[in-house]
């Protein structure tokens, strides 16, 4: 038994391990999600077989090849995370409907990948990424399928109003990562799911200008920009809550993947200009007990309407997947 006193940062760089655990997803037959893996990470000593064991996987030279869909706030954030050297991973395409970003990245970077379209991007790699949007979720999996890679989908809330995809995914057995993002206490939600739970409500809050221009807002001409009062501008499911506000709710998907499902998950969106970071606090309650979580993002440093967290959740569970990736290589001994 080992008992070692180390920050954070510390200990971080020591297990080259950090971010919230990431949650990987198979279909179930009704077309909900079942998670099959949580990875959680921890401290292994010199001399533990599983720390020999890692040691070697991070420092092979087997890398998995990864397509970048979409080059913006999270792809750079991704492209940071792999050029620090500790995920056995490297961007072999780069694919954006605007090909200058991807050339921005590139060139950023230094990245030895092809600027390609969809398709050629799915051949060229072991993984697809979409960090794009709500949009290009249905092309991602789709040529994931075709070309029989694996994903990882940001734009999650998308995926709530698409479930056939899901469904064929699991149908030719490709696996669809979804990230945490920028929500804790799925993994909570998740165990008491084992028993059933008899609610989930999802309070997200967030300064006016980060919800301004969402299409429930336009429509109902909801005005936000000069309120002086935290305002309640939306209640509903979470199916409706993703057609809502397609931008601001990936995190209601992820939380009905995990939980009771796009039409149980209640979700209250909050505009409020005393708001200074973007907060979602999820209130469960089932057989196991109550569950209250409460994240309190601040925004990227590259993109303020973006939680820094999500992007650590895409780096995260990029992470796991290259690991399982390398795992079931035949080339590395073990
Ligand atoms: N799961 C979560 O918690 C969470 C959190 C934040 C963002 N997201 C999702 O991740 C996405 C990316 O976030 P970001 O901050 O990097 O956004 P961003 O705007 O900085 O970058 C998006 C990039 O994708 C490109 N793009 C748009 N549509 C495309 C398409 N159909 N095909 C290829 N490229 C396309 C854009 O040109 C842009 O370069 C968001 O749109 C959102 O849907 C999810």
């Amino acid at each position: 038994m080992y008992s070692v006193a180390l920050s954070l940062p510390e200990l971080s760089s020591f297990t080259g391990r950090r971010g919230p655990c990431a949650i990987c997803l198979y279909v179930d037959g009704a077309g909900g999600a079942t998670p099959t893996g949580n990875v959680a990470h921890e401290f292994l000593a010199p001399e533990d077989n599983r720390y020999r064991r890692r040691m070697r996987m991070e420092n092979s030279m087997i890398k998995m090849k990864v397509a970048l869909v979409g080059c913006g706030n999270i792809g750079a954030d991704l492209c940071i995370a792999l050029q620090k050297g500790n995920i056995p991973a490297v961007i072999s395409a780069l694919t954006d409907v605007d090909r200058e970003r991807a050339y921005v990245l590139k060139r950023t970077f230094q990245l030895r990948a092809s600027v390609c379209s969809l398709d050629d991007a799915a051949n060229k790699s072991d993984f697809l990424i979409e960090c794009a949007g709500a949009g290009a979720v249905k092309e991602v999996v789709e040529a994931a399928i075709e070309h029989k890679k694996d994903c990882l989908i940001m734009s999650v809330g998308s995926l709530m109003s698409q479930p056939e995809l899901l469904e064929q995914a699991r149908e030719h057995k490709v696996q669809v990562r979804i990230p945490s993002g920028a929500l804790c206490g799925l993994d909570g939600v998740r165990a008491a799911m084992e028993a059933g739970l008899h609610s989930v409500v999802l309070t997200t809050r967030k300064p006016p200008k980060g919800l301004v221009g969402a299409p429930y807002l336009v429509e109902n001409q909801i005005d936000v920009e000069n309120i002086s009062e935290e305002m309640v501008v939306f209640e509903g499911n979470a199916l409706e809550a993703v057609k809502a506000f397609p931008a601001n709710v990936n995190v209601a998907g992820a939380l009905s993947l995990m939980g009771m499902g796009p039409k149980e998950t209640m979700v209250r969106v909050i505009a409020d200009p005393n708001a200074l970071e973007n907060s979602h606090q999820i209130v469960a309650e089932g057989a196991f007990g109550r569950l209250e979580a409460t994240t309190r993002n601040l925004p990227s440093p590259r993109n303020p309407k973006s939680s820094y967290l999500a992007s650590l959740s895409a780096c995260a569970e990029l992470r796991n997947a290259a690991m399982d990736f390398i795992l079931h290589d035949p080339d590395i001994p073990f």
